[in-house]
């Protein structure tokens, strides 16, 4: 066993870091207060590889491995996770499903534009009824007689950079007879007819990353758009989220990460009662907690990823050590952020420090990506094969 980072994973936590602490740390206040896309610091992120971190070179990523992409999502998720979430749905849910699931062709045309991130990609599996039950969508393709389009009609919800998304990857039923087998997915261009964006929605934290409905009406697919054979959609779905949820641990990792640096900096520095308040058993006891439940998270976190990549040389699924990760690591972000909100006391309720920033940001770690209910149910039918 060795704990130790590689060069390349090394190099790409230095470069994230630089450029979170000084191109994201100084806008972020501004953007959660306003709610507006940060596309510029996007665009950045791109040109430095941070948009398609796994992505081979020759498809326009950086060629990095899952743990290098884990490092990267905590140092920008610690300095704003807004912009760690629109990264995530980029790198994880778009070109990830791709990359494992599509033609050469749907390679160098959508992951190379969204690795690059000239192009923003969206992840679409939710819909108004159907959130954790995800087999249970509405949104229906039918092929076209001469067999050269689908025909998509259908709402979905709560989708990440939903309204400035360049593509999507769509999950829709092609056969309602077949239940989770009759899901297939596409790749859907938004500037074509029939693709219509519906209310931004008016979020508690990340408030940069956009999110919104999506509308299909008559929405014509080319065949060729199909993403992989029809009726593998659910499949898929479920194991690109496996690696989403990576990516989302990673993100709470980070956020937490952020809210424990706030409080440690804190208690040496506020004074009451004559003496540093980290002087005091209580506070020290909260120090603890929280710094031992941020590295279990972390170390979960890197084995998920470790896992995934092992998985991919030798065969295998890591889908219950990239639930746990999701699970131990959102339950830490909150943990820990409402234990800074609490050392700053009225400081930490106070707008003017990103500690409550850090508190609102974390919740939507245990809700998306597979709410932490989901992941238990996720862990517990992979230990007892009971469902
Ligand atoms: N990998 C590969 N295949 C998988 C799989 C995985 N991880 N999980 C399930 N499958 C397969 C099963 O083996 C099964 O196939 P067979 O019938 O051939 O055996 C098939 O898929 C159906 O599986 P289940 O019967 O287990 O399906 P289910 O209906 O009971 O649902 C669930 C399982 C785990 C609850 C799933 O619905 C789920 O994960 N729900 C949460 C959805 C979710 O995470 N949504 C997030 C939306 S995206 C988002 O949030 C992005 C964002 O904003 C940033």
């Amino acid at each position: 066993m060795n704990f130790e980072l590689s060069e390349e994973q090394q190099m790409i936590q230095q470069a994230a870091r630089e450029f979170a602490q000084s191109a994201i740390v100084p806008i972020a206040a501004h953007h959660d207060e306003t709610g507006e896309f940060p596309l510029e610091t996007i665009r950045q992120m791109g040109e430095l590889g941070l948009m398609g971190i796994e992505v081979p070179e020759a498809y326009g990523g950086a060629g990095l491995d899952t743990v290098g992409y884990a490092l990267a999502m905590m140092e920008i998720a610690a300095a704003d996770a807004a912009h760690s979430t629109i990264m995530s749905v980029n790198n994880s849910l778009f070109c990830n499903g791709i990359l494992k699931f599509g033609s050469e062709e749907q390679k160098q045309r959508y992951v190379r534009a969204v690795a690059s991130g000239e192009a923003i990609g969206a992840y679409a599996l939710t819909e108004p009824q159907s959130g954790s039950d995800a087999a249970n969508m509405r949104t229906r393709a039918v092929l076209s007689d001469d067999g050269s389009h689908y025909v998509i009609n259908g709402k979905k919800s709560w989708i990440t950079s939903g309204p400035v998304a360049d593509y999507v990857v769509l999950f829709a039923i092609t056969d309602p007879e077949a239940g989770s087998k009759g899901i297939s997915a596409f790749i859907i261009e938004t500037n074509k007819p029939g693709f219509i964006r519906g209310k931004t929605e008016p979020k508690m934290g990340i408030r940069a990353s956009a999110t919104c409905e999506i509308e299909f009406e008559n929405y014509h697919c080319p065949v060729e758009n199909r993403l992989g054979e029809e009726g593998i959609g659910f499949k898929m779905a479920m194991s690109v989220l496996d690696a989403g949820r990576i990516g989302i641990a990673s993100q709470a990792v980070g956020i937490a990460q952020a809210a424990y640096e706030a409080a440690r900096a804190y208690v040496r520095e506020r004074q009451a009662f004559g003496q540093p308040i980290g002087s005091f058993q209580m506070i020290q006891q909260k120090i603890a907690d929280m710094k031992t439940r941020l590295d279990a998270a972390r170390l979960l976190t890197l084995r998920a990823a470790w896992k995934k990549m092992q998985c991919e040389r030798e065969g295998g699924r890591f889908t219950a050590e990239a639930s746990m990760a999701k699970l131990y690591a959102s339950e830490t972000a909150m943990f820990v952020a409402h234990q800074a909100v609490q050392i700053h006391g009225g400081m930490g309720y106070s707008r003017e420090l990103p500690v409550e920033r850090y508190f609102r940001d974390a919740k939507i770690t245990e809700i998306y990506e597979g709410t932490s209910e989901i992941q238990r149910m996720v862990i517990s039918r992979s230990e007892t094969g009971l469902r």
